[in-house]
This record gives structure tokens, sequence and C-alpha cells, in this order.
């Protein structure tokens, strides 16, 4: 188990090297999740600096995630961009899955936006839908935050009573609005994958409160959150899960529908940073 100091030294390594190739401070950080790089079009790009030459970054291991942090501007805000993400699935340890949300904050930033890709459970939902992450269930097998806490970044026990930010949701809610577009609303469950769920699974995690289910986001929100960070996430909703009504899904069903989702969340991303 590393000591506080020793996760402060590859904390600070990290962001002397990403501080020595860019003067900038972002506000807020943006994870992209699944089939959701280009979200980053809308971005006026400053500097990209790549996973794999950062200090202790993990680096990723899935074909459709590429491995860079993006610093620029939208719609007025700083903002760093983490085009890739790191995946319990893939065998990191969730210290390693939070590192780089940890140098986010490090970086500057006082808020997270989260996307993700998710199986819905939710009968009132379809394919290619957007949710608006209200609450989470962790089913993960741990927590990023075991181990030794630095009371400086946070509590050793973190309430979670607003772990998604009210605000920014009333804000997301008002962009919806804005756009015309129909933005749902629900609990996301994470766990491990890298298996989609049984239909017996998928009717106990409906049972138990799921409206999405998905395999990322609660690590870092978590960690995100026990910093201080406001945080706002987003679900599109790629795939169905009905347990009486199951069909195959493949990774390219998931990719296409968060493509095809993808121009709607990037615009709702982009309002709610404006007003943020
Ligand atoms: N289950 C878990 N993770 C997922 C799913 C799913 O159905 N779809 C996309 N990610």
């Amino acid at each position: 188990m590393q000591t506080v100091e020793q996760f402060h030294t590859m904390i600070n390594e990290a962001y002397n090297y990403i501080i020595d190739q860019i003067d900038f401070k972002p506000e807020v950080g943006i994870i992209l999740g699944t089939g959701l790089g280009s979200l980053v079009d809308g971005i006026e790009m400053i500097n990209t600096v790549d996973y794999s030459t950062i200090p202790h970054f993990p680096t990723s291991t899935v074909e459709s995630h590429a491995g860079r942090l993006l610093f620029g501007n939208l719609r007025g805000k700083r903002v760093v961009c983490m085009q890739g993400r790191f995946h319990y699935y893939e065998g990191y340890s969730f210290k390693q899955i939070v590192f780089p949300v940890q140098v986010m904050k490090k970086l500057g930033i006082h808020s997270l936006i989260a996307s993700n890709a998710a199986g819905g459970m939710n009968p009132n939902f379809k394919p290619g839908d957007i949710m608006m992450i209200k609450d989470h269930i962790n089913f993960f097998p741990g927590n990023p935050l075991i181990g030794p806490n630095d009371d400086n970044w946070g509590n050793r026990f973190p309430d979670m009573y607003e772990l998604y930010n009210r605000e920014y949701q009333q804000i997301a809610k008002d962009v919806a609005t804005e756009m015309k577009i129909r933005m749902q609303e629900g609990v996301y469950i994470g766990l491990t994958g890298p298996c989609l769920e049984t239909a017996a699974e998928y009717r106990m995690l409906r049972i138990l409160g799921g409206d999405a289910v998905g395999m990322s986001t609660v690590p870092e929100v978590i960690a995100a959150h026990h910093q201080g960070n406001k945080i706002l996430a987003f679900s599109i909703i790629t795939d169905m899960g009905l347990p009486d009504n199951m069909h195959p899904c493949s990774l390219e069903d998931v990719i296409g529908y968060a493509s095809k989702a993808e121009p709607m969340l990037r615009e709702l991303i982009a309002g709610c940073v404006e007003k943020m």
C-alpha cells in the first residue's frame, strides 16, 4: 500500500511534467467515454499530452480509447479532457483508474463532467437516449479511497449527500429543454464487466434500483467528489438490458449508438460548461 507521501510524489511528478508542456490552468475536467472521443470537436484546442509520456499515468488498452489529455477552451471555459479512460476490467487497480482525475484536480479543476456508454434497464429508455446520472450504486468490488487518507484532500468518510451536483443537474435540464431534446434521468449501476449482464442479472439490477448499467465512472466520480469537485455525468444508452426481451449485443452496436448520440451529447455538455 502506498503511503500518502509516495502518492503525493507521484501526483507531483505527473503534474510537473504536464505543466512543463503547457502553462494552462483548467477549470473543468471532462472524461470522454466509449465512442465519445469526438466530443472534443467543439473545443478550441491549445495542446495535447499523451498519457504514455506522463510519469505514473496508466496507458489505455482499449482500442476505442485514445490515450491523451486535451487542453483547450470550450464556450469560454478552460477545460481539460481525458480522451481515453481506464477500466477495472482491463486489470487496473482503483488507484490507477482515478489517478488522472486526481492529477486534473492538482491542475486546477473544480468540476468534473463524466460520460459513458451504458446498458438501459428502464423500459422507457431506448438505444441512443442520453441519461443524466442522478445517483449511482457502486457494484465494483472495491473503492478508490481505500487506504491511507490525506485529510488535506478530503474526508476519511466522505458523505454522498450531493454526489451529483444539483445545480448542475438543473443546468443540464435547462440546456436539454433549450435544445428540445429528450434527456432521461436515472440511477447508474457501475460494475466490473467485461461480460455484459445475463438476463437474471439485468432483472436483479433493475429490482435494486438501476436505470442503466456500465463498467466505468463510479470510481472516478467517487475520487473527484472526495476532492471537492462538483460533478455532472451522462450515460449514452447503447443497448437495452430487458430480461424478457434479450438480444445479442456487439461492441459495434455499442459504439454505433454511442456515435449516433454523440453530436447531441456534445451540444448538451458544451451548453452546460458555458453555464458552470
Ligand atoms: N452492460 C454493461 N455495460 C455496458 C452495457 C451493458 O449492457 N452497455 C454498454 N456498457
